[in-house]
């Protein structure tokens, strides 16, 4: 792990502050054995199942897999990145941030913030560019689109220049090249001239939740060719973790956002009072971007264009999003039409229609289907079924599948007992498939409960260990007698054990947080640092793992000699087992 911030200093950041703190201002957290426990902030939930351990200083949810010391909290929960998170703590206990110059982490928050700087002075100066002479042309090509001047106002767009005005401009106003360029305002050539990225366009400021404006977006006036040109990734500006008009999106009222495709859809939907629509910036929807929606509103309808590689954009956007747990609606215009089209032509009244009578994703995959499919002919009805089914598999609400179930059973005369069957037969499918994934590597909480019980009770045990091995200096001690490297499973389990024995062995107390930054996958690892919680006598609970482990020791002998043995024959065994001490190795 790069070390952006000194070691000693982000102890001392951890140490000053108290996750149960931080987490209380999301989560309501009650009191349950030596844990705390509430409602995901992450997910959407009934019954509690995030979890934080005091002792510990690690949170876990045992709903969606999240879980971490207190920086990726804050990173998580606000969006942040680490090192924004680590100085958001920092401020919070009022310390100073030290100065890593020669760091990269500063250096980057610095030219970040240089960024913000250009990127204000350009908007502005794209602005007033659009109302002086030379933005004559891009004026009326505003208004011939409709645009108002609230809604330029309120967009704050503008007009590039041709001739590397905004260069000469920003070099006055003391700006290096080095950092022009890095802004992404400016663009050198091979034979290392600098010029303006952006000439001859209109320009849409790209502005954060934090108001900083972070990129920009440049239309061509006519025909040209890139219709549209971006801001590249910057130290200020990532596509996948941005939408154009959250930060006047974020405010609507309505319970829900709407995602459209393109800058002038927003634009067009906020002037005529719908203010809830963002765009992706130029790239498919990314799974960053569904969590900030699910972070703002509990539903999203989208509304991309209704051209072929809209409606595709369409299945795909519906997957990322329901991961989320969101509640997902897709409205659907004429042909080839967006958002902005469909207003002009039709008027905003009848596009606030389409958003009341916005499909649910599940309806609008059925009707895709039904248009993709002749009923009349049985192949084709079978097909259909066979997909539906498919699409009800997923979804986790009996009643809702029911009615899905007895509606389709209706409509194509088969009945709904076979469709049901069919759905459970794919279930079973995708059961084993998510068990062998869960071998894989990622064991996923669903793959988890789904394992088989032997193997998960082992995993259990080792899991438990480890924590209390974590926590306890006696229970080390005996581990460091009884227990040894191949009682783990090869991975993450056996990594972390020989960790834990390393550090009491010289000497010191291993500190959860920091063991827990130290792994890519910190959330599996704070899960199981967190396992002893509700053990009150961690001794007696090691001295009862390390009879468990001489079981699992004796019995894995064995069943390597039966394996041995029976190896010709029985095939089937052999796979099944091989795919456990593969999935095993992993773990
Ligand atoms: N886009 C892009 N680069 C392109 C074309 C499109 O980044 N060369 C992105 C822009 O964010 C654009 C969106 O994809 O807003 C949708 O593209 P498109 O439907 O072509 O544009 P519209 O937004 O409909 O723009 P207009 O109505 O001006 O044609
Ligand atoms: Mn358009």
């Amino acid at each position: 792990m790069a070390l952006i911030f000194p070691e000693s200093f982000l102890q001392e950041v951890m140490d000053r502050n108290d996750i149960v703190d931080i987490a209380s201002r999301f989560v309501s957290l009650k009191r349950s054995g030596g844990t705390l426990k509430g409602l995901c902030p992450f997910h959407k939930e009934k019954t509690p199942s995030f979890t934080v351990s005091p002792d510990k200083q690690l949170y876990y949810c045992f709903g969606c897999g999240r879980g971490g010391n207190i920086i990726g909290f804050v990173k998580d929960i606000e969006n942040l990145d680490f090192v924004e998170a680590v100085k958001y703590l920092a401020e919070q206990a009022g310390m100073d941030i030290p100065d890593t110059n020669e760091g990269g982490a500063a250096n980057n928050a610095k030219l970040r913030r240089t960024i913000y700087k250009i990127n204000s002075l350009s908007g502005r100066f794209f602005y007033e560019c659009l109302h002086s002479p030379e933005g004559e042309e891009a004026l009326e090509y505003i208004m011939r689109r409709g645009i108002s001047q609230a809604a330029v106002n309120r967009f704050g767009l503008g007009y590039a220049p041709e001739l590397n005005k905004l260069l000469d401009y920003l070099r006055n106003q003391g700006f290096t090249d080095d950092e022009i360029i890095e802004s992404g305002m400016a663009v050198k050539n091979e034979r290392g001239d600098v010029y303006d990225r952006f000439r001859n366009r209109l320009m849409f400021p790209i502005i954060d939740v934090r108001k900083n404006i972070i990129g920009f977006g440049g239309r061509v006036l006519d025909d040209g060719i890139p219709k549209y040109l971006n801001s590249p990734e910057t130290a200020a500006f990532s596509k996948s973790y941005n939408l154009f008009g959250l930060n006047l999106a974020k405010s609507t009222k309505d319970n829900y956002l709407i995602l459209v495709e393109g800058y002038m859809d927003v634009i067009s939907l906020h002037q005529n009072g719908i203010d809830s629509a963002v765009a992706t910036l130029g790239t498919a929807l990314t799974p960053q971007q569904a969590r900030i929606i699910k972070r703002m509103k509990p539903e999203v309808i989208i509304a991309y264009d209704s051209d072929e590689a809209g409606q595709k954009a369409t299945q795909k956007a519906i997957e990322l999003l329901a991961e989320e747990d969101l509640t997902v609606k897709v409205l659907t215009m004429g042909d080839g039409e967006d958002p902005d089209d469909y207003i002009k032509k039709n008027g905003v009244g009848a596009f606030r229609e389409l958003v009341d009578n916005a499909k649910l994703q599940i309806e609008y995959k059925i009707s895709k289907l039904q248009e993709q499919y002749n009923l009349d002919i049985v192949e084709d009805k079978i097909k259909y079924i066979n997909e539906l089914a498919l699409q009800f598999a997923k979804i986790k609400s009996p009643v809702e599948r029911e009615i899905y179930v007895k509606k389709v059973a209706q409509e194509t005369g088969v009945s709904a007992d076979s469709i049901f069957s069919e759905i459970s037969r794919l279930n079973v499918i995708s059961e084993r498939k998510s068990r062998i994934d869960g071998f894989k590597g990622q064991p996923s909480i669903g793959a988890i409960r789904s394992l088989n019980p032997k193997k998960e009770n082992a995993l259990r045990g080792q899991r438990l260990a480890l924590s209390l091995i974590c926590s306890d200096k006696r229970a080390a001690d005996l581990a460091m007698e009884n227990l040894i490297e191949s009682d783990f499973d090869e991975g993450l389990h056996r990594e972390l054990f020989n960790l834990l024995m390393g550090i009491w062995r010289n000497g010191h107390t291993p500190d959860a947080r920091i063991i827990v930054s130290q792994f890519e996958d910190s959330a599996n690892v704070s899960r199981i640092l967190h396992d002893d919680q509700n053990i009150e006598d961690k001794l007696l609970a090691m001295e009862e793992l390390i009879r468990f482990f001489a079981d699992e020791r004796k019995k894995r002998n064995l069943l390597d000699t039966l394996l041995n043995k029976k190896a010709s024959q029985e095939q089937t065994l052999n796979t099944t087992n091989k795919m456990f001490e593969k999935g095993g190795r992993d773990q």
